[in-house]
């Protein structure tokens, strides 16, 4: 349905039929938050929602952006494209300045954006747009781009462009993910491994709780975390927390507040290797207790919960799910819970009811079943 709400937002902005439709998926991070700077390990998966473009080349060598969703166009020429530029067009602005910096040339082309990723619910609805742009600008030019060195690029245009400076986390799923897997990606290396995710043939679902609530301070909030990590790095005289090898060691000598956040950066590289084997091993009693072990050091270590999150796992959990947590930067957003599928209604249930009972608005749940990575639609 969007693949068509994009053709036909390209035919009307243009009076012509673009010359193909790209989409791009938002994630869900299984496990392993605030990792992926730090040179560790995540494992996301694609979600089915994603971030539509409909594209074709122009012949003036300027960019025309189109957002369906907020009936919006904005045109530009290459003089224009400056980072830092705010606005809902810097994610697809972004793309082409990072394949020019990056030495690609970049012809002018139209761009119409329509995406059904919730916004702000730390699903990645940015890189979605970064990624779905790239797989667009990539083949319109014919260039011979690799998918890291995509979800790079994309990561360049978020970081340098949009000005936001986050990990790869976000741009490696939504461009490498394949469907029923979840990505394991070593941020350090650059290794990855798709490890099956087939929730639904094994009984299981991945019950996503929005709660809806957003904080106008998670930029912030994100900045200073990484701050600590870095302080910490310096002390201890290491490149990353990847190479904190005695955990207990490295809390003797820091800060105590930095030393939690080193413990949780620590441990949650454990719990996503932990994860990989559980899955491996059909454990899903050991993934849904790892993720829960990593919702209580993002709480009480990395302290980036907040209490609706808090709610959303704690009613999870208690109503029957094998595991619960946060997913994403934080400081609300979204839960995921593991849970047998014979028992969604009545986790659904509880967490809606207790949400009630605490008079926190009424939170969106959907199922997130492993879904594919940017691919090219039409
Ligand atoms: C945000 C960032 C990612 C990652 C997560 C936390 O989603 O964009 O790079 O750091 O937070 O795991």
């Amino acid at each position: 349905m969007l693949t068509k709400q994009a053709i036909d937002a390209f035919t009307a902005l243009t009076g012509s039929a673009p010359a193909g439709v790209w989409a791009a998926p938002g994630r869900i991070n299984l496990i392993g938050e605030h990792t992926d700077y730090n040179d560790g390990f995540v494992l996301p998966f694609a979600l089915p929602q994603a971030a539509y473009v409909a594209a074709a080349p122009r012949a003036d060598g300027r960019w025309r952006f189109r957002s369906v969703d907020l009936d919006e166009t904005v045109e530009i020429g290459g003089a224009e494209l400056l980072p830092g530029t705010p606005g809902w067009h810097s994610y697809l602005a972004g793309v082409v300045w990072a394949l020019r910096q990056a030495g690609h040339t970049v012809g002018g082309a139209d761009l119409v954006l329509t995406s059904d990723v919730p916004l702000g619910a730390g699903l990645s609805s940015s890189a979605a747009i970064e990624c779905a742009a790239l797989a667009a600008l990539a083949e319109l030019n014919s260039l011979d781009i690799d998918p890291m060195d995509r979800a790079k690029l994309a990561r360049v245009a978020e970081n340098a462009y949009v000005g936001a400076p986050t990990g790869l986390l976000d741009q490696a799923a939504s461009t490498l993910c394949v469907a029923d897997h979840a990505l394991f990606l070593d941020c350090r290396t650059l290794d990855t491994r798709q490890v099956p995710l087939a929730v639904t043939a094994a009984g299981l679902e991945i019950l996503v709780v929005d709660t809806r609530t957003r904080h106008s301070h998670v930029d912030g909030e994100y900045a200073s975390r990484r701050a600590s990590c870095e302080e910490a790095c310096r002390i201890l005289g290491i490149p990353a927390l990847r190479d904190v090898t005695d955990l207990a060691a490295a809390l003797d000598v820091l800060p105590e507040e930095v030393g939690r956040r080193v413990r949780h950066v620590v441990t949650e590289d454990e719990r996503v290797l932990a994860a990989v084997e559980a899955l491996s091993a059909g454990d899903h009693a050991e993934l849904g207790r790892l993720m829960t072990a990593s919702h209580a050091s993002m709480r009480d270590d990395y302290e980036i919960t907040e209490t609706s999150v808090d709610l959303a796992v704690e009613t999870a959990c208690a109503a029957g799910a094998l595991g619960a947590r946060m997913t994403g930067g934080g400081f609300g957003g979204c839960v995921l819970a593991l849970v047998r599928s014979d028992q969604v209604e009545a986790v659904t249930t509880a967490v809606r009811a207790a949400f009630a009972g605490a008079g926190v608005a009424e939170p969106v749940t959907f199922l997130g079943r492993p879904s594919a990575g940017a691919r090219r639609l039409v």
